[in-house]
């Protein structure tokens, strides 16, 4: 979900629309705003559906007036998409009116302790209970009505609150789930997520877990639970507002497909200094390093695909053995970790809420925590020991590209420090490697070049049915990626399998017409891939088949159509394979018309469990 706040001195419902239209990727089942205008009072409207519909009730914000409000997008967890679902809910009375992402997880409970007091409960949210809560403490003092509401809610929540009692001001309150505060000239504002504040302010501080903040025109003030000031450090936001925009495109994934070389560049350029990987922001030294016994991957999505590439790469060069895991398995897992061990937590967001829980667990139990996040001061990057940032800017689209990219960059970058550190690579191999790592974007940008070949492919297969990703090694790993990302927008049902893995029981599932996607870029096994190949093939399936160059001409002896990537070490080819594979899924959910930026039932940050 998405929250978006407003005090100032101009109307705040087109900025709120406007955040809100900047935050819509983050859930978009229904969206709603609140806003106190002098002589209308509190104002709420919301609506199930996109932003648009909201947008429309409202005639783009002309018909609700006042200087301070609060908007919200959310993708649903409790009670199905409604308009009386939607945020912002409001207490029996209309006192109190709150926007909140989250769980609060006791909700039932306090909820019928409230209806046994007479309350009268309108939605199935839990959010409702927070203004419920609100209104059954206020007695005056709206701070200590907030305080006792929060000593009273489990679980996880950002919550926006007004009080039409004192209708100067905002407050806000933080558990587990994101929120910034953005510093104005005559203004403040609060928001889930940077992109919604980029165009008003680029001062910001971050609320952590436990505080509580008010919010004037002129005045912010943020205090900790039991109502003490704290100072906070604001921080400069460097993001340009153009980045979160569509340049041209017709979707945002197409842009961010479109500009992964100069992601890749941005990320690993300024890392790379006279053929060595420096990468200054890392505490972690040598002894340390050797100490380690164990690396544990944790991540959620296309975050944890990386993971799985990168379990071949580090391996590989660290000769230490690399576990990757399913965020939200990890905490459940009994996960043998010690002091020993280093936990590599991977997020675009740095906010999933999976992510962060297993990172703090993996803390709890000893490892040592480096990540690698796209959004500065995300949660989780300012929890772990050591952060790598991707400068892979705003990722808009649900389904990631840019950040998936940059986020294999890093491991490469690490890969070869840590492995330079640790003595375990000689230094032809490690030359060998920075330099092909260097003509990764330029490639990136040939293989961009040649997108209509794979826009014919996909106007080829775009009906299929049932779509198997195959491959080994890494090219399995991407096969998972290709697969999700299918999946995901164009919502043709597909697997990603280890080519050799298939014929235990998968082929049973070809027949004639499923539609094959084969990876084999992995030189040292191309021929095993290839005889897997054969199988499906001459089971009746259709091949597309993605290579390198040196074998595009082997492998279009067996394939129906081949697409073909220029050669590169063989560590390096996840990040040039993903590429037709992202763009594969694009042109099919094109064809098929799919809402390619906001696939159904999907959000691009999930801050709940
Ligand atoms: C969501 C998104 C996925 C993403 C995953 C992890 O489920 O829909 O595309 O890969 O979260 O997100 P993160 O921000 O932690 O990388």
């Amino acid at each position: 979900c998405g929250i978006v706040g407003f005090v100032g001195r101009e109307e705040a419902a087109p900025i709120l629309l406007d955040g809100l239209s900047r935050l819509e990727y983050r859930g978009y089942d229904s969206a709603g705003i609140a806003v106190y205008g002098e002589a209308e009072g509190l104002q709420v409207v919301k609506a199930k559906g996109r932003l648009q519909v909201l947008n429309d009730l409202v005639q783009g914000g002309k018909t609700v007036h006042g200087t301070l409000g609060l908007g919200h997008t959310r993708w649903a967890t409790h009670g199905e998409p409604s308009d009386v679902n939607s945020h912002p809910q409001v207490s029996e009375n209309g006192r109190f009116a709150v926007v909140h992402n989250g769980i609060i997880e006791n909700y039932v409970e306090l909820r019928e302790f409230l209806q046994s007091e007479g309350v009268r409960f309108v939605s199935q949210t839990d959010t409702e209970v927070v203004a419920q809560l609100l209104e059954y403490y206020y007695d005056g003092d709206i701070l200590d009505a907030v305080v006792k509401m929060l000593g009273r809610i489990q679980g996880a929540y950002a919550l926006g609150i007004v009080c039409a009692d004192c209708p100067d001001r905002l407050i806000a309150a933080r558990k587990d789930s994101p929120l910034i505060l953005g510093y104005g000239d005559g203004a403040h504002y609060l928001a889930s997520d940077v992109t919604a504040l980029i165009k008003y302010t680029r001062e910001v501080c971050y609320l952590d877990d436990g505080e509580i903040a008010e919010l004037t025109a002129d005045h912010l003030w943020v205090y900790d639970a039991y109502l003490r000031p704290v100072e906070k450090e604001r921080h400069h936001v460097d993001w340009e507002i153009s980045a979160a925009e569509k340049g041209g495109y017709e979707h945002f994934m197409a842009k961010e497909i479109m500009e992964q070389p100069k992601a890749f560049r941005d990320t690993i350029f300024p890392r790379i200094q006279q053929g060595r990987v420096v990468l200054d922001d890392l505490q972690i030294g040598r002894e340390e390093l050797e100490g380690l016994d164990k690396l544990y991957i944790i991540a959620c999505g296309s975050s944890y695909h990386v993971g799985v590439a990168a379990k071949y790469t580090l391996e590989r060069l660290l000769r230490k053995p690399v576990e990757v895991t399913l965020a939200s398995e990890f905490r459940y897992c009994e996960p043998i970790v010690t002091e020993r061990t280093m936990a590599l937590v991977i997020s675009q967001s740095g906010e999933t809420i999976d992510t962060l829980a297993a990172m703090r667990e993996a803390k709890r139990l000893g490892a040592r925590v480096l990540s690698i996040v796209n959004v500065v001061g995300s949660t989780i990057a300012r929890e772990s020991d050591d952060v790598l940032y991707t400068w892979a800017g705003p990722e808009i689209a649900v389904a990631t590209t840019k950040a998936y990219s940059t986020q294999l960059a890093l491991i490469y970058l690490i890969g070869l420090y840590f492995a330079d550190l640790l003595g375990t690579i000689s230094r032809e191999e490690y030359g060998r490697i920075v330099d092909e790592l260097l003509l990764i974007p330029t490639k990136l940008e040939q293989i961009l070049e040649n997108r209509k070949d794979i826009q014919y492919f996909a106007s080829i297969y775009f009906n299929h049915p049932s779509v198997f990703f195959i491959g080994r090694n890494i090219d399995y790993a991407v096969g998972l990626e290709g697969s999700l990302k299918l999946k995901e927008i164009s919502y043709i049902h597909s697997e990603a399998y280890a080519a050799g893995e298939l014929k235990h029981g998968t082929i049973s599932l070809i027949e004639p017409g499923t539609l094959v996607v084969a990876l084999a870029g992995y030189s040292q096994l191309f021929e095993k891939t290839m005889s897997n190949v054969v199988e499906v093939k001459s089971r009746g399936a259709d091949v597309l088949g993605l290579t390198v160059a040196s074998k595009a001409e082997d492998m279009a002896k067996t394939t129906d159509h081949t697409i073909v990537i220029p050669d590169t070490h063989p560590m390096l080819l996840p990040s040039l394979e993903v590429v037709p594979m992202q763009l594969f899924a694009y042109y099919v959910a094109l064809q098929r018309g799919c809402d390619i930026d906001k696939p159904r039932n999907l959000a691009k940050s999930v801050t709940v469990e």
